[in-house]
């Protein structure tokens, strides 16, 4: 016979039905009657109770059975009699596939702390805390491209491996396999690429908005969603050094439209987990009350209107409060870029809920943005929200062939590998724009995990590649 998942077998099974289920043992408690191994299969939040009756040739495989161990049972369902849980799985005939030995197996029925577990990343995901937001974290996958692919979004794919750096902040990843003890060297003494993989220096994307706006000014509307790479050196609760990006480009569109999109969306991913995620989001909830938004908050954001502010205004409200006494760690003035603490300011004491910062000056963002008509600041937006700060930045891409030239010689931005954007200003521009949430900070907020090492399967961070 098959084997049901866990999931499957509570929501379908009845009294009396037959099923054969797997999974690993979280706690085995004996009696003098019959032992009781909790299992889960990580198909859902819920474990299940099987019983093993005394003198059967189930029971004396018990010693051989300690938490960690993976078992296949088949057997019955029965109400269950003990408080819990709803069912109780009378086992008829049990296997074990693989022993853990409880001197070592490094999760135990006490709770550990986050730091402990990420020292165990292979093992962790066979916790409640990391099989809710892994799960969470799928279902926000599949929301991503339900969202898109239902307003006829088409996926693009962008590469990995790149020529160019698309933020232009220099946080590249270098690739290559040149020999670093024998590096060839040019004329000028410096590193001779030619000889290198690609003829020339490669990198890791640190984002597919460049690719992603070619294809939109032919496609219409397109998103990416995939990893993206960042050598920068932050070792904060919100930095990784590869996360996923989902980074939408939409063609004849502007900063307004770019926004609606990007309320819409987040009120998406937030509908989608209430409905259904809500086992893991009421788990998360009550293990981590302090940070985690309750599952009826998380309904009311799946409706509400975000607020929204110029950067101006943002700078004047963190002047003010500045000037009432309200202490920041880094200093406020119009022209520096918002900290993640003046973010915060703004989300949880200003608005008290997401807010969409436009209007940026054109100093502290990228080449691309399209400048406004006061010369100062850039069409962009940054979708901020409690506790996390920003998840989303986006912009109107300048789509005028001299302003663009104007800005990239501005900044010493050399034109020569970025010929093929600037044609896209030449051959059939058109106004166009898009964002990139990282997905990381969004499983982040739903979660309500503090740490984003802990919403990813293999967090990489500065001096951090474990498995
Ligand atoms: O604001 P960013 O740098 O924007 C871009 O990359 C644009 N090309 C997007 C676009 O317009 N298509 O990054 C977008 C988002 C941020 O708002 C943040 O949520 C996330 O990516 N992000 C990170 N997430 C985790 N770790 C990091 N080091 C991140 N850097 C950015
Ligand atoms: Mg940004």
């Amino acid at each position: 016979m098959q084997r049901d998942r866990i999931k499957k077998v509570l929501a379908q099974g009845r009294a009396g039905s037959q099923h054969v289920v797997c999974g690993w043992v979280r706690t085995k408690r004996e009696t003098k009657g019959p032992a009781f191994v909790v299992i889960n299969d990580g198909s859902c939040q819920d474990n299940l109770q099987l019983v093993v009756e005394p003198d059967t040739a189930a029971a004396a495989l018990l010693p051989r059975i300690g938490t960690g161990a993976a078992l296949r049972a088949s057997g019955a369902l029965r109400p269950s009699q003990g408080k819990g849980q709803q069912w109780d799985f009378v086992v008829a005939d049990l296997e074990v596939y693989g022993e853990a030995d409880p001197a070592a197996y490094p999760l135990q029925k006490k709770g550990h702390t986050l730091e402990f577990l990420r020292e165990i990343g292979h093992l962790r995901p066979r916790t409640n805390t990391f099989g809710a937001v892994l799960r969470v974290r799928n279902a926000l996958a599949l929301a991503v491209h339900e969202f898109f692919q239902g307003r006829g979004f088409v996926w693009a794919h962008t590469p990995i491996l790149t020529g160019s750096d698309a933020e232009g902040a220099g946080q590249l990843f270098q690739v290559t396999t040149l020999d670093l003890l024998a590096v060839p060297r040019a004329a000028d003494g410096g590193v001779d690429y030619e000889r290198d993989f690609f003829g020339r220096r490669a990198y890791l994307t640190v984002s597919g908005q460049l690719e992603a706006e070619f294809l939109a000014l032919a496609l219409g509307d397109v998103y990416t969603f995939g990893p993206t790479f960042r050598a920068e050196n932050s070792n904060t609760a919100r930095h990784l050094s590869e996360f996923w990006m989902i980074e939408p480009e939409m063609a004849f569109a502007d900063l307004r439209d770019d926004m609606t999109l990007a309320e819409d969306f987040v009120r998406h991913l937030c509908r989608t987990v209430v409905e259904r995620c809500e086992p893991e989001l009421a788990f998360l909830a009550r293990q981590y009350a302090e940070t985690a938004l309750p599952v009826a908050e998380i309904a009311r954001l799946a409706d509400a209107r975000f607020a929204h502010c110029t950067y101006t205004e943002a700078v004047a409200e963190l002047e003010r409060a500045s000037g009432g006494g309200r202490r920041f760690e880094y200093p406020v003035a119009w022209g520096r870029d918002l900290q993640s603490e003046h973010e915060r300011f703004l989300t949880d004491e200003v608005f008290h809920g997401p807010v969409i910062v436009t209007d940026y000056p054109r100093q502290i963002k990228a080449f691309y943005m399209r400048s406004n008509d006061d010369g100062r600041t850039v069409a962009a937006m940054d979708v901020l929200v409690p506790r996390i700060g920003e998840i989303i930045g986006g912009s109107q891409r300048e789509e005028r062939l001299d302003r663009l030239e104007q800005r990239m010689s501005e900044l010493g931005i050399p034109c020569e590998g970025f010929q093929w954007y600037l044609d896209l200003r030449r051959f059939g521009s058109a106004p166009h724009c898009g964002f990139g949430l990282g997905f990381e900070r969004v499983v982040q907020y739903l979660t309500g995990m503090q740490n984003i090492r802990d919403v990813i399967p293999c967090p990489r961070a500065p001096r951090e590649i474990g498995i």
